[in-house]
């Protein structure tokens, strides 16, 4: 349909079924879904008819080519104007088969597989009848605490940038309209809810426009300049008001600065929450700062359908905004192919060959082996398979191990560490040790008896999946004190000891780290995680994972993140005093585990770091290189990872920023020359008046094994 015919379309609705149009509501309001019936009471609770949703232009959380061409079809029949519903969907890290979560995949580094992840959870989405994935979420993260932490890939803005792209690239495909196998993309949350105050979910946001721009914005843009169709705001303020409500977030710097011309959309309930965050006296108040922010469609609540029409005819808000808002949406059914074929991919017989499919389950399998980070190894692994294991732990057998998003997944598909293991070795016993947050005497003697005449003690431990996500918070974020007990008790047998952990944060590792011989961090790894833990075990994979968040050395320090300002006072400084200095008196300044960290089973050594020149200008990028030697007695892979700081700024500069990184497959004894460019706009940053450019003065280029271990230069910046 042509841009002519859409605007007629639209010039054909009444005012009612243009309202209707930017209400989305859960798939059992709609007729045609299984559970559809069970409504009435919830339907008048909210103020709508039967008849406004016949009207409604999108349909939250369906899944299933059967039951969405059901809802399609007698949608279809109903509508007067006969326009197609859009089916939206979380489908965050998989459709059913489910990959590590994100802020694995960030461990993973690798940006190739990261979009085949999101091709497959597209296919296999697409099949199913989904047309728009609320997917990536790119907030980035300092907080632990919070537990959406995991649905993000870390604390780094070039890295998340990166990224967001590589999602977007493999939910979307080059060409949407014709390829029925991808999906539209939402990125989310617009904007800086990875930053709520305490890692407190839906808490106050509130920083400075610099810091926003500098750190929060640039994964958003990425998305955008990769051609993310949609947008979904944030739950939390931004600038002092909702990012909901928030005209100048939304339609100056999203719209007008960043070019976003697509589908904006609430976030769940979003609107009427401007109530009690206190910017908004009742649903009409609220209707009318969402729709004048340019919030075209209302996730959830239905302020927009109750009073929409009243703020038009009081002339508070003008019907072309509500027709800008329609014909946004209108252009994304057009965009998907709806209007020639509103069943798009869906496929009741093709779902079932693709959904699950071997190669999908390969897939995920190779994606949690390189998303796994070996934080310890005292030449403990990889195990052969010829010792004697006991596995001990409420993971051992556990299928919750798919993470919080995974709401497609089954966790009776996934496999187990135990049974992962036991396709490697016979060599097995297992206990459970422990449940998640309780441990009783009689799982401690089943566990000793299980340990006692095992060569070497593997524990699954961690969060289960209702301890971090979306409300998921902690104040501490040790182990629970159960596994942490459970330890303590295997320790004085004196047996090495593995621990693998499944956690959707990074913890406090005291009492892990320091009493375990090794220690995997496999995070929610998925659907093939217990056979890409045993993989990696047993070493017929070689680990490659580094850390893109954190880990405290103790919740106290939180948010500690590597790209931090330094101080007028900073530790260690050659003039330091004792007492009068930036520091704990009690704990470190430094994380336990610093941002680009991450353990393999050769040695990679860092040699011959070298610069092209010693001056950079705009014309004339430096050519940065150096020697990577694998040293040790297997292949492997390596993150070279690059950073800059730039001594002197018109505003503080962060003390490390990553600008580039490479990972590199050594054979035992092979050296490779890496070789980076930097270019001088790789410098420019937001100075305090908001202007992106950069200085000229010294800099200092590091090359190393993570953002702690490096190698330096330093080089100059002539303008
Ligand atoms: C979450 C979003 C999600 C939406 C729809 C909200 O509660 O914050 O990330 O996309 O629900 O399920």
């Amino acid at each position: 349909m042509s841009e002519n015919k859409l605007l007629s379309l639209l010039k054909q609705m009444t005012l009612d079924e243009k309202i209707a149009q930017l209400m989305q509501l859960a798939t059992p309001f709609f007729k045609g879904a299984k559970e559809q019936g069970q409504i009435t009471g919830p339907m008048a609770e909210m103020g709508v008819t039967g008849e406004i949703v016949q009207n409604s232009g999108s349909v939250l959380g369906a899944s299933g080519a059967e039951e969405i061409i059901n809802i399609q079809r007698t949608h279809l029949e109903e509508n007067r104007l006969g326009i197609p519903l859009l089916f939206m969907s979380d489908i965050v890290h998989g459709f059913k088969t489910i990959f590590p979560v994100p802020l694995a995949i960030g461990c993973s580094w690798d940006l190739e597989l990261t979009e085949k992840s999101a091709e497959i959870a597209a296919k296999e989405a697409s099949v199913s009848g989904v047309h728009v994935t609320f997917a990536p979420m790119v907030d980035l993260v300092r907080d632990p605490r919070w537990g959406r932490v995991m649905e993000s890939t870390g604390e780094d803005p070039f890295l998340n940038s990166e990224f967001a792209r590589a999602f977007v690239r493999g939910f979307q495909g080059k060409e949407l309209s014709t390829d029925v196998e991808r999906v539209a993309a939402c990125v989310k949350h617009f904007a800086a809810y990875g930053a709520p105050e305490g890692g407190r979910d839906y808490n106050t946001v509130d920083m400075s426009e610099r810091e926003l721009r500098e750190n929060y914005l640039p994964a958003y843009q990425a998305a955008l300049e990769e051609g993310c169709e949609m947008v979904m705001t944030a739950f939390n303020t931004v600038f002092g008001i909702p990012a909901t409500g928030n005209k100048r977030l939304m339609r100056q710097v999203l719209r007008e600065e960043m070019g976003f011309d697509g589908v904006l959309i609430s976030d769940w309930g979003a609107v009427k929450e401007m109530i009690p965050h206190g910017v908004a006296e009742d649903e009409k108040e609220a209707a009318h700062k969402a729709i004048i922010a340019g919030v075209d469609i209302e996730m959830m609540t239905t302020t927009y359908v109750k009073h929409l029409k009243e703020l038009v005819e009081e002339s508070m808000v003008d019907e072309s905004i509500i027709d800008e808002a329609v014909l946004r949406i209108l252009q994304l059914k057009e965009k998907l192919g709806l209007f020639e074929n509103p069943y798009r991919g869906a496929n009741p017989e093709l779902e079932s060959e693709v959904v699950m499919s071997a190669a999908h389950r390969k897939a995920t399998r190779e994606l949690a082996g390189k998303s796994s980070v070996l934080l310890k190894n005292e030449g403990i692994l990889p195990l052969n398979k010829e010792q004697k294991v006991a596995l001990i732990g409420p993971f051992a057998e556990s299928g919750d191990i798919l993470g919080p998003w995974s709401w497609l997944g089954s966790r009776d598909e996934a496999v187990t560490v135990k049974e992962g293991i036991l396709s490697k070795t016979s060599h097995l016993t297992v206990a459970k040790g422990c449940d998640v947050e309780t441990i009783t005497d009689a799982q401690v003697e089943e566990a000793i008896n299980a340990a006692n005449d095992a060569d070497v003690i593997v524990l699954a431990l961690g969060e289960d999946s209702e301890m971090s996500g979306e409300a998921g918070c902690r104040a501490n974020i040790q182990l629970p004190s159960s596994q942490l007990n459970l330890i303590d008790h295997l320790k004085s047998l004196d047996k090495p000891m593995v621990a693998v952990l499944f956690n959707g944060r990074p913890l406090d590792l005291h009492g892990v780290l320091d009493k375990t011989d090794a220690v995997v961090e496999a995070w929610y790894p998925g659907t093939e995680g217990g056979n890409a833990i045993a993989d990696l075990v047993y070493g017929d994979v070689n680990p490659s994972g580094r850390l893109t968040m954190s880990f405290p050395y103790h919740v106290g320090q939180v948010p500690v993140y590597y790209n931090h300002f330094n101080t007028g006072r900073p530790q260690g400084a050659p003039d330091a005093q004792e007492r009068y200095v930036s520091q704990y008196l009690d704990i470190p300044n430094e994380p336990l585990l610093p941002f680009g960290f991450g353990l393999s089973y050769t040695t990679f050594s860092y040699s011959d770091l070298k610069l092209s020149r010693e001056t950079m200008t705009e014309d004339e990028p430096l050519d940065i290189s150096i020697k990577l030697s694998n040293d040790g007695p297997v292949a492997g892979e390596e993150v070279v990872q690059l950073y800059i700081r730039d001594h002197s700024g018109e505003v503080i500069r962060p003390v490390k920023e990553l600008k580039d990184f490479r990972k590199i497959s050594l054979e035992p004894g092979e050296t490779a020359d890496v070789t980076f460019t930097l270019r001088e706009d790789q410098l420019r940053y937001h100075h305090s008046d908001l202007h992106y450019l950069s200085d000229p003065g010294t800099f200092t280029v590091y090359i190393g094994r993570n953002s702690k271990d490096t190698k330096e230069h330093t080089f100059k910046l002539e303008k």
